[in-house]
């Protein structure tokens, strides 16, 4: 049985597998620019950040009907829940869509198609979060989140996500004060290719409470000591850092020493259909690699329930964490 966790770090957009969308593609009637699954799967290959997004967005063209939405969360759902993922909290990248001319509402209705049922089909419960394109403009986010507003039953929170370097968090003030005024959460991208300003101005500016990846934080003491102290989580996405180049090799990944320091981080999964793997995938790469103990492992588990958006469902956040305490890690994990 593997180690219970939240998914705190995934784009639904980015679980989108060659199969289903080849699958997808036929079934839409779109002729997809690579031979096959095998010939996709050769584009793989990333320089950076910017690299990847091309592609990711390219691929988006597949995605059309509120079943599309649905069939690909629902294969995200059963693959999360194979490997662990009792809670996920799901990013979405409106804007990318609404560009191709699929509305608001048949991307939210659609992921909710599966996300709605979870709880019984695969046991995961989840939280969806909209996120801002950053390489868009602070007024197109605003009118995205207006186009949001018939749906926020359905939205707990809003992120920023897209090309990071040279889009500085602070022209979004605006649109995160209005989504603070809706009731939403607010966490965004920063120091993932970006500097360790940018991570700083979210927290001061946006009022972030998580940071997605953060990565960049250790280049700041002060930064760090001020993360530690207010205990931001951070959510660290291990073999997205390796597959975009952010770190050289997995060995070289700072999660022993962010933990060291007293960081709050958690392990994820990022794009898992892009970087080579889904959230117990990340968890066992770092154990293996990074020589994590059982007891760490087990405080990254705890650490995602803990910074997971269950404020309005403290008994279930409680069961899943007694869950986490209670897990036996095999002979394999010291
Ligand atoms: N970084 C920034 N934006 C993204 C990513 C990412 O890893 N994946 C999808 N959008
Ligand atoms: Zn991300």
């Amino acid at each position: 049985m593997p180690l219970p966790k939240a998914e705190l770090h995934l784009h639904i957009e980015g679980t989108l597998e060659p199969e289903l969308a080849f699958a997808l593609a036929a079934r839409n009637g779109i002729t997809l620019p690579w031979t096959d699954t095998e010939a996709l799967r050769e584009a793989y290959r990333f320089q950076d950040l910017q690299s990847f997004l091309d592609l990711y967005y390219e691929l988006m063209a597949v995605l059309r009907t509120e079943q599309d939405f649905a069939d690909l969360a629902d294969a995200y759902l059963a693959r999360a829940a194979a490997q662990g993922v009792r809670h996920a909290e799901i990013f979405f990248d409106p804007q990318a869509h609404l560009a191709r001319g699929v509305d608001m509402a048949t991307v939210v209705e659609g992921l909710w198609r599966a996300l709605g049922t979870s709880r019984e089909r695969h046991g995961v419960s989840t939280r969806l979060i909209l996120c801002f394109l950053r390489d868009e403009s602070a007024a197109s986010a605003l009118d995205t989140l207006r186009l949001a507003e018939p749906f926020l039953d359905r939205i707990t929170g809003v992120g920023l996500d897209s090309a990071e370097v040279g889009h500085p968090p602070a022209a979004f003030r605006e649109v995160y004060e209005a989504a603070a005024a809706l009731g939403l959460r607010r966490v965004a991208h920063a120091g993932e290719e970006g500097p360790p300003e940018y991570i700083t101005e979210a927290l001061d500016v946006l009022g972030i409470e998580r940071v997605d990846h953060g990565l960049r934080c250790v280049e700041d003491p002060e930064l760090v000591a001020r993360l530690v102290r207010d205990r931001v989580p951070l959510t660290l996405c291990p073999l997205s850092n390796v597959r975009l180049r952010t770190v050289d090799t997995l060995a070289d990944h700072p999660l022993p020493a962010m933990l060291d320091a007293g960081l709050m981080c958690t392990v994820n999964s990022d794009d898992p259909a892009y970087f080579g793997g889904y959230a117990g995938d990340n968890f066992d790469a770092v154990q293996a690699t990074l020589g994590l103990t059982g007891e760490r492992l087990r405080e990254l588990a705890r650490n995602s329930f803990l910074a997971s958006f269950l404020e309005d469902d403290e008994e279930l956040r409680a069961s899943y964490l007694a869950e986490v305490e209670a897990y036996e890690f095999g002979a394999a994990v010291s």
